[in-house]
């Protein structure tokens, strides 16, 4: 079974990040053959500094390997160390109705919140996204993708497409399946929205002490009185986050204090930092190491990117063979 994911290149990733797509990545390498690559070339519709595009992608690289990517288990490469997948991309968009792409709610909502300033800045790589991304992973022949709900409608787009390419050329593409996992579908951010780069409401999951200890202490809490009961303990944005970095007994223990009264908000934050530190601490002393032995990093990348182009290219012959341009 060969299971598939990207992610793109956008900022140092945050806990929505890690719980909402990096750990159960990492979880299912052991389940099949899994492939994990770093979208370089999705980021460059919408981030345009050369510098941040190198500097995200080997943070991304660094914060994957550091959670537990094992390059033994998993070929992990960058999206542009693969030249077959543009050039799929480019076959694939051939079959793909225009209308299936302008349906699409990341595009429409990009491009309304451009237009209002600026309608330039809405590219064609904008609006071909789905396609590069249904390259991506037809061409590793993938049966299972990993990804957030927000991924949900492009993984049909890409069902779409290969269903039919199939139709018109024959039996090429194997159709593929998206796994969203509902338990983590969203993680709040420090205002209680869901935690996103575009929102500024992130915790990063590698931070210097003194900046995650202000993120933390920072999350919006209401006006309430310590000892006044709180029936919505569940809701509370730190008692959320809590359940996911504290063992489940500590993390039940203060949602019953919080909602009978008497437990204070520094008090609870204060407990959140703590876990969110323990949590990550081995983490953060492998990424140090890492960041120490760049060239360790930069070879998991380049021998990934062989093992990918291998599979690659075998399915690019497929495709190019059946539409008669070998
Ligand atoms: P952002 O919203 O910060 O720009 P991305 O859109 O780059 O994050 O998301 C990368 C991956 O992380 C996707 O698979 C997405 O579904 C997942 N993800 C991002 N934010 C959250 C969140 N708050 N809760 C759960 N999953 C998330
Ligand atoms: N579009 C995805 C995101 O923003 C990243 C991505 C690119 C991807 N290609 C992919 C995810 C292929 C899964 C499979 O999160």
């Amino acid at each position: 079974m060969r299971i598939l994911s990207g992610i793109q290149p956008s900022g140092a990733l945050h806990l929505g990040n890690y719980f909402g797509m990096m750990k159960p990545a990492i979880e299912l390498q052991d389940k099949g053959q899994a492939f994990y690559f770093i979208a370089n070339y999705h980021s460059m519709t919408t981030l345009v500094d050369p510098e941040k595009r190198r500097q995200y992608s080997i943070d991304v690289a660094l914060d994957f390997l550091a959670c537990g990517l094992d390059p033994q288990k998993t070929v992990f490469f960058r999206q542009s160390d693969v030249p077959e997948v543009p050039e799929l991309t480019w076959i694939l968009s051939t079959v793909t109705p225009m209308g299936l792409l302008e349906r699409c709610h990341s595009y429409k909502d990009k491009k309304a919140k451009l237009a209002e300033n600026d309608l330039e800045k809405v590219n064609h790589g904008l609006f071909a996204y789905p396609v590069l991304m249904a390259a991506d992973i037809l061409i590793y022949d993938s049966n299972i993708v990993p990804v957030g709900r927000d991924q949900q409608q492009h993984l049909e787009v890409t069902r779409d497409i290969a269903i039919k390419f199939n139709n018109i050329y024959g039996e090429t593409f194997v159709i593929p399946e998206a796994l969203i996992r509902e338990e983590v579908a969203v993680i709040p951010g420090t205002d209680g929205q869901k935690m996103s780069k575009s929102y500024g409401n992130t915790i990063e999951i590698f931070l210097d002490e003194a900046t995650a200890r202000k993120k933390i202490m920072g999350i919006v809490m209401d006006s309430r009185s310590v000892q006044e009961p709180k029936p919505d303990a569940d809701n509370n944005i730190a008692i959320q986050l809590l359940k996911f970095l504290a063992p489940p007994d500590v993390a039940k223990n203060y949602e019953d204090r919080l909602r009978a009264g008497g437990l204070g908000y520094a008090e609870l934050k204060k407990a959140l930092f703590k876990y969110y530190w323990e949590y990550f601490s081995e983490m953060r002393v492998k990424r140090a190491e890492l960041e120490k032995n760049l060239d360790f990093v930069y070879e998991v990348l380049k021998k990934g990117a062989e093992k990918a182009r291998v599979q690659a290219s075998i399915v690019l012959k497929r495709a190019r063979k059946v539409c008669g341009i070998d």
